[in-house]
């Protein structure tokens, strides 16, 4: 009966495939797979990295995992290459790489670098510390063309070997989508999941990667904030209606492309708030969810607009880099509050083709990290020669709204840091009032106060968003669907609707008020200096720790009128970077313990004086000021973020 049964199908199968193959074109895709290793999980995507031969000893034990099979590469220089240099090799892939792991000891590779033709020295399989051993050993010569970069890899029965990437879990929700690269350089939609109730991020083992001239972002894993485009990936500016109505991008942003080719590994898109606009948890995120701030009790607001890239670069160790966007304060708070590096480019130091407008005079891209070596270095891609690294520092340093005593533990690192950076730099510092200063010196033509100059220029520099976005985006939709229009969140709602209550001609009339204040910064505040490129720096206080918190209820949306600090750099031009200095502690009201939160300040200069800040920043970690921070609970010490 039962082989009967089986001998059907099989001929009905036969037949199927039969007609499918005669009458339609069908695609078949393989997308990969994933497999699970002591517990941990990875993705193995297709593509075929090498093919090698399998040795006796490797096939048995192929055979008996199933015809795949977790193995390592190791790269021997010399025929002499031992136990003690492999021993060696695994520890320095043990502590430098979180994907590699004794798992991939399974199987070994030994990959002799030159001596082709020559036979396969007799390489033993090693013993390891504990009761891990080596199993399975295999040899090859590599030549230009056959080496495999050291590290973990699968390798099925047929030989080919097939790269190794970790999955972890999205546990603050700070990504919108996930993507593995696919060999033509092209992306994709990772198709694998995690336990962790949210999407899964596939990274790929660090050993495989050395950074070079021509790549010297290498390896490097890097998240983009939802308002950039990648050709093959769809875009949601953080809105759903959005995301599902227009196709993939067909083009990839220069700025993301250039980051691309220097060799950064894109592994998501990251959440935004609403077009960018500034939106406050529980409130504000209609559409999506806002991400979670991994500091202190885990229920602090992430800041926005750039808070997929904040969360999860402050989250995970696994993240090196995201990119951000600045147009109010997008990259500087979310990196403020989560004890970041980010930085505000001076305006205009890249193009933002293929990036989601919201007000092309005040628009700029940058980077939230944890790591200032790599916000160097991906600056420096990004930025071209627009970036030039420079070691001359102003002598004088402005400060804005400084504590001037130990009131709080925030303020005393505050006084601290600048303390440390007076010292250093030999310099003198001098209270700024910018508003009492405009009063002492602003141009003879223009009689009104700061704030009544500047009160709208905000609100209706972005309210171009409603020709530039919104406008086309109703028109698409509205004709595609009997004259629907797409739902919106209320912040964006309440910042389009009030630009549009005003004529066309008040945003020339904005756009000649922030040239004003810009002139006048340029003139009398940050000036150019020729040996260190501006004559002065200026200071003032990114986050001293404080609460904001998630669960809130808050009023309806406002417009952002008004002047203050963190906008000069909006106004006139000028690069204002965030570095975190520490910090403080606060009783939480969720946990009723003390818990800590970000401490962080804002350094300002003349515009274009970009590498100077970056320079001033390598001296300062070099000097022990400040340091890389740490993914996780706290930016100073890591742990593990609560839930
Ligand atoms: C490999 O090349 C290096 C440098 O040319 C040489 O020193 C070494 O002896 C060579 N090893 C073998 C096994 O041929
Ligand atoms: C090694 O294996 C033995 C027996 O299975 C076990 O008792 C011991 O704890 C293991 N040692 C280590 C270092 O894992
Ligand atoms: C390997 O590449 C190097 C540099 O590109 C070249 O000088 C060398 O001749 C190549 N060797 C072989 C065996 O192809
Ligand atoms: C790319 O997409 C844009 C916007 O959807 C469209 O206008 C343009 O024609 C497309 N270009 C190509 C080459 O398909
Ligand atoms: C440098 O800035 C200028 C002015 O904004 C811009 O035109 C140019 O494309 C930038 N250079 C690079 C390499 O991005
Ligand atoms: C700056 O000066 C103005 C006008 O005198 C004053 O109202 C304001 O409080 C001052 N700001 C700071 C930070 O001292
Ligand atoms: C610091 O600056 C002062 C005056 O500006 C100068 O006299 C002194 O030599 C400088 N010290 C150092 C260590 O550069
Ligand atoms: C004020 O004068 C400057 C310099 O002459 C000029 O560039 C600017 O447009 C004037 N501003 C107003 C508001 O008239
Ligand atoms: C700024 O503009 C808003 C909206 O028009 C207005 O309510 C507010 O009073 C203005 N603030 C100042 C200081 O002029
Ligand atoms: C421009 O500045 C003038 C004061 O000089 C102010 O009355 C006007 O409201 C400002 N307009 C905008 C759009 O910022
Ligand atoms: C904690 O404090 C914030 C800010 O004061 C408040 O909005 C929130 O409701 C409080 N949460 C709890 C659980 O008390
Ligand atoms: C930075 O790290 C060094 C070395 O661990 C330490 O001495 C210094 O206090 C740290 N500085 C800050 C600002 O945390």
């Amino acid at each position: 009966m039962t082989p009967y049964c089986y001998r059907s199908v099989a001929a009905a199968l036969l037949l199927l495939s039969h007609s499918i193959s005669t009458s339609f074109a069908f695609k078949f895709t393989p997308t990969g797979q994933t497999v699970q290793l002591d517990g941990a999980s990875y993705y193995i995507p297709p593509d075929v990295i090498s093919t090698i031969s399998i040795s006796r000893p490797m096939r048995k034990a192929l055979d008996s995992a199933g015809g795949l099979l977790p193995f390592t590469v190791v790269h021997a220089p010399s025929l002499e290459y031992g136990e003690q240099d492999f021993s060696h090799d695994i520890a320095s892939y043990l502590s430098t790489d979180d994907v590699f792991s004794k798992g991939f000891l399974e199987a070994v590779y030994v990959q002799y670098s030159n001596g082709s033709g020559s036979r396969y020295p007799g390489f033993s399989a090693p013993k390891l510390s504990g009761n891990n051993s080596v199993n399975v050993v295999s040899t090859g010569f590599a030549s230009n063309t056959s080496s495999i970069p050291v590290g973990p890899y699968f390798v099925t029965s047929t030989g080919t070997v097939h790269e190794a990437w970790k999955l972890f879990s999205d546990v603050q929700g700070a990504f919108l989508e996930t993507t593995v690269a696919n060999k033509d350089g092209t992306l994709s939609v990772l198709p694998a999941n995690v336990e962790g109730q949210s999407l899964a991020i596939a990274v790929p083992s660090r050993l495989y990667f050395t950074k070079t001239d021509a790549k010297p972002l290498a390896g490097v894993r890097l998240g983009i904030k939802d308002i950039y485009d990648i050709a093959g990936l769809r875009t949601s500016n953080g809105n759903r209606a959005w995301y599902h109505f227009y196709p993939p991008a067909n083009r990839t942003a220069l700025s993301v492309q250039r980051l691309m080719d220097a060799g950064a590994i894109i592994v998501g898109k990251m959440k935004t708030s609403q077009f960018a606009n500034g939106e406050v948890a529980t409130a504000d995120w209609v559409d999506y969810h806002e991400p979670f701030n991994p500091r202190g009790d885990g229920y602090q607001d992430t800041s926005s607009s750039s808070s997929g890239p904040g969360a999860g670069a402050a989250a995970y160790d696994w993240l090196d880099l995201t990119l951000g966007s600045d147009t109010g304060g997008s990259i500087r708070n979310p990196s403020q509050v989560q004890g970041l590096f980010g930085n505000r480019p001076s305006w205009g130091m890249v193009s933002l083709e293929g990036v989601m407008p919201m007000a092309p005079q005040l628009d700029t891209a940058g980077f939230l990290t944890r790591h200032p070596d790599i916000w160097v270095a991906a600056s420096k891609v990004m930025y071209g020669d627009n970036v030039t690294l420079s070691h001359s520092y102003p002598s004088k340093i402005q400060t804005i709204g400084w504590p001037t005593t130990n009131s709080s533990e925030a303020n005393g690192l505050l006084l601290s840091f600048l303390d440390k950076l007076t010292t250093h730099l030999n310099a003198t510092t001098t209270s700024l009032n910018l508003t009492q200063q405009w009063m002492k010196q602003h141009p003879a033509n223009v009689t009104s106060s700061l704030v009544d100059l500047m009160n709208l220029t905000y609100p209706i520099l972005i309210g171009q968003q409603t020709t530039s976005v919104r406008d086309p985006f109703y028109a698409d939709y509205s004709a595609a669907n009997s004259g629907r229009l797409p739902f919106v969140n209320p912040v964006p709602l309440a910042r389009w609707g009030w630009a549009t209550s005003f004529p066309p001609s008040t945003i020339d009339d904005a756009i000649t008020n922030k040239t004003t204040f810009g002139n006048w910064i340029e003139d009398n505040i940050f000036i150019a200096n020729e040996k260190t490129c501006s004559d002065s720096l200026g200071i003032y206080v990114g986050n001293s720790g404080t609460t904001n918190y998630r669960n809130a209820y808050r009023s309806p949306p406002g417009i952002p009128t008004g002047f203050s600090t963190s906008r000069i750099s909006i106004f006139s031009g000028v690069p204002d970077f965030v570095l975190p200095i520490g910090q403080a502690s606060y009783k939480s009201n969720i946990t009723q313990q003390i818990e800590y939160l970000p401490v962080s300040v804002d350094i300002l200069a003349a515009k274009g004086c970009d590498g100077m800040i970056f320079g001033l920043v390598q001296d300062l970690i070099k000097a022990g000021i400040i340091n890389a921070t740490k993914a996780g609970y706290s930016g100073v010490t890591g742990e593990k973020i609560l839930f």
